[in-house]
């Protein structure tokens, strides 16, 4: 078959915002040529290696500030970006200091989930435009508040959900409506990652490198734990509720979203049913090694599965990610979504896994191959900036798509349960507990307020 027999619509998707005024922020008027100043919150490797590419791919953005409660990895981003593009940004451990500044006008906020929310929200509230990693929350309530947020402060957010730009999205989406693929039957969606235990290490001494009550910020205070922060790595922060919603919020967020997205965002399940466990490597995990997980739409439903124990499995090699006519393995590609429908399977991929469709007698029927989005994602959201157009990682959307992630994981929580879900109050309607865990609870000076 001939590649790209299914024409993509991507650069329309992609490019289609519609031109609006000029932004008004403060006094200054951000025009189609004027620079975009940003701020970086949170220097861990995914804040450092978006923010440097986004100010290379775009004309007249620099950074100006990073900000970071660990004192190494705030030193290594300044001397970063000094080798990047020959100028050194100020540094500063509190992130109020970038919301006071009348310069800056977005702010790129990759810390772990739990801070997410609350710097999102106070930045709308200082005016700034964000763009936010994913899982956007620990929580359903709190990213229902930046959507709010965003829509009372007229802020253009980018959720960190890439594949909201990547074009196999936008040409799967286009197929599917099209009714090619029929009616959809049930949808499969994997998060199938290589692994091991995890144990946690014994308190220790706060390190001097480290503001560990900052580091903490909203969640509950606890004693340090080498096995949750690390110096110059990740650690192990996703393995604790309070901070992470674990692999499912790392990992299966992407494909959730991807899915929704290509399905038309459908709004809130009616239901979900979680399994959950540390059954195969029995470490100390919060967050479950192992989870099972349904979604009832009504009319279809949408499976998540996956953890840590599946070392046969892989992601797209890089020769994929970038190669648009290079397809994965689907029978061991980790991050696999199948969209059964009554006319074909379609296998979709992200990290620029593009998509296939498998007709009868073994046939690829249609297929469009696509490159990893993060360049297409930045980009979006600096002209988005200079539009005000609204982002591809639309806010509301990307709440939806994060609320299903929470749901997953607080049907594990309450006892690996069926909730039942009213989407309109955005509550759980059998599981006060559920309820509990859907709303969160904030440490002192850190709460988010219910009229943002
Ligand atoms: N979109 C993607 O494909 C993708 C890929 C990787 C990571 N992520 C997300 O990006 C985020 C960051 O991931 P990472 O791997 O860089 O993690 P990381 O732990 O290496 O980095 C997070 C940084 O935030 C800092 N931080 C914590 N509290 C802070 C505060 N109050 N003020 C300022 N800084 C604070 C930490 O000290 C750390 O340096 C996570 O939410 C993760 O899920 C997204």
């Amino acid at each position: 078959m001939k590649r790209r027999s299914f024409l993509t619509t991507s650069a329309a998707g992609i490019a289609g915002m519609s031109l609006a005024s000029p932004m008004i922020l403060g006094d200054s008027v951000v025009g189609a040529n004027d620079k975009i100043v940003l701020a970086l919150i949170g220097c861990g490797g995914r804040g450092m290696q978006t923010i440097v590419n986004c100010c290379k791919i775009n004309e007249n953005v620099e950074i100006k500030t990073v900000c970071d409660v660990n004192r190494t990895k705030l030193s290594d981003a300044v001397n970063t970006i000094d080798r990047e593009f020959g100028k050194r940004p100020t540094s500063t451990e509190e992130m109020q200091t970038i919301f006071d500044d009348k310069d800056v006008t977005a702010v790129w906020v990759a810390t772990p989930e739990h801070w997410h929310m609350p710097a999102s929200i106070r930045a709308c509230q200082a005016g700034k435009d964000v763009y936010v990693e994913k899982n956007l929350s620990v929580n359903i309530w709190e990213s229902r508040k930046l959507v709010e947020a965003a829509s009372k402060y007229k802020r253009v957010v980018q959720a960190g959900l890439q594949n909201r730009s990547a074009s196999q999205g936008f040409s799967a989406r286009e197929y599917i409506k099209s009714g090619k693929l029929g009616k959809i039957v049930t949808v499969k969606t994997y998060f199938m990652l290589g692994g091991g235990k995890f144990t946690e290490a014994p308190e220790r001494p706060v390190p001097a490198w480290l503001d560990w009550d900052k580091w903490l910020g909203p969640a509950p205070y606890r004693p340090f734990s080498p096995s949750i922060v690390s110096e110059r790595g990740r650690g192990g922060w996703q393995h604790y509720w309070d901070y992470s919603g674990g692999l499912l919020d790392d990992e299966a967020s992407h494909t959730i979203d991807l899915t929704r997205m290509v399905l038309g965002d459908p709004p809130h399940p009616q239901s979900v049913y979680a399994w959950g466990g540390n059954h195969v490597y029995g470490g100390t995990s919060e967050t479950p090694e192992f989870q099972s997980i349904v979604f009832d739409y009504g009319t279809f439903t949408l499976t998540a599965d996956g953890g840590p124990a599946f070392k046969y499995m892989y992601k797209a090699p890089q020769s994929t990610r970038n190669n648009a006519s290079k397809f994965p393995n689907w029978r061991n590609y980790s991050a696999r979504v199948e969209i059964y429908g009554t006319e074909g399977l379609m296998y979709l991929g992200r990290h620029g896994g593009g998509w296939q469709v498998l007709g009868k007698d073994d046939k690829i029927v249609a297929e469009d191959g696509a490159v990893f989005p993060d360049n297409d994602h930045q980009k979006n959201f600096i002209e988005c900036i200079r539009t005000r157009g609204k982002t591809n990682g639309d806010i509301e959307q990307c709440h939806y798509s994060s609320t299903l992630i929470n749901m997953g994981n607080i049907a594990c929580r309450v006892g690996n349960k069926q909730l039942l879900f009213d989407g309109k109050t955005e509550t759980f309607a059998n599981n006060d507990q559920a309820n509990v865990l859907a709303k969160g609870t904030y440490r002192k000076g850190y709460e988010i307020p219910d009229n943002v």
